[in-house]
């Protein structure tokens, strides 16, 4: 059973990646990006609300004519442990057949989020189907995962900033730091 986390319970520990880092890294991911999809510029597609920072940066730094779209599906609601269930709470506007669609990720866990949202996407019959992960905890994955482009393999811990949240808080970080709950577990 997942348990409930309120924010005042939780307090920020070290800087795990720098946002200098972060930025080389996203450029890189670019430049790889850019290269594998000349000639067929992808449909990138931001999973909300956590891979909204990554997004935005990686996107400008790929020198194709991508397009955007966002989905939006909750596995923690205000817990930090996955839940197994997925829930779609917004769907995508794009049809997305024959399309090349490039998922953008924040950070996989247990992967059960992007295994669910890989199944339910090439049901939808697209040209191609890779993803891009800022971020994956080594040693958690509970389903195969197959991620194209990783952006930072990290020890797992729970961490925040760049768009990932605890209770909705820290988003906004520019760097990405461990965050410890105090008399509770992030992970
Ligand atoms: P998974 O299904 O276990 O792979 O969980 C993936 C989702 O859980 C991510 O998209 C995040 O929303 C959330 N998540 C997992 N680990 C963390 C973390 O360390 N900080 C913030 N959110 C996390």
């Amino acid at each position: 059973m997942s348990e409930e986390v309120g924010p005042e319970a939780v307090v920020l520990g070290e800087v795990v990646i720098p946002a200098e880092k972060i930025s080389a890294r996203v450029g890189e991911l670019a430049e790889q990006i850019s290269r594998d999809y000349a000639g067929r510029p992808p449909l990138l597609l931001g999973v909300l609300k956590g891979a909204f920072v990554f997004l935005a940066d990686l996107a400008r730094a790929i020198r194709l004519p991508v397009e955007l779209d966002f989905m939006a599906v909750s596995s923690y609601g205000a817990a930090t442990k996955t839940s197994g269930i997925v829930r779609i709470v917004k769907d995508l506007d794009t049809d997305l057949s024959g399309r090349d669609v490039l998922v953008v990720e924040d950070i996989v866990d247990s992967g059960l989020t992007l295994s669910y949202l890989r199944k339910g996407l090439l049901a939808r019959e697209p040209a191609s189907l890779e993803v891009c992960a800022l971020l994956v905890k080594r040693g958690q994955q509970r389903a195969p995962i197959d991620i194209a482009y990783t952006g930072f393999e990290i020890p797992p811990i729970f961490v925040v900033g760049y768009g990932l949240d605890v209770g909705e808080r820290w988003r906004n970080l520019p760097d990405i730091r461990a965050a410890r709950g105090e008399g509770v577990e992030l992970s």
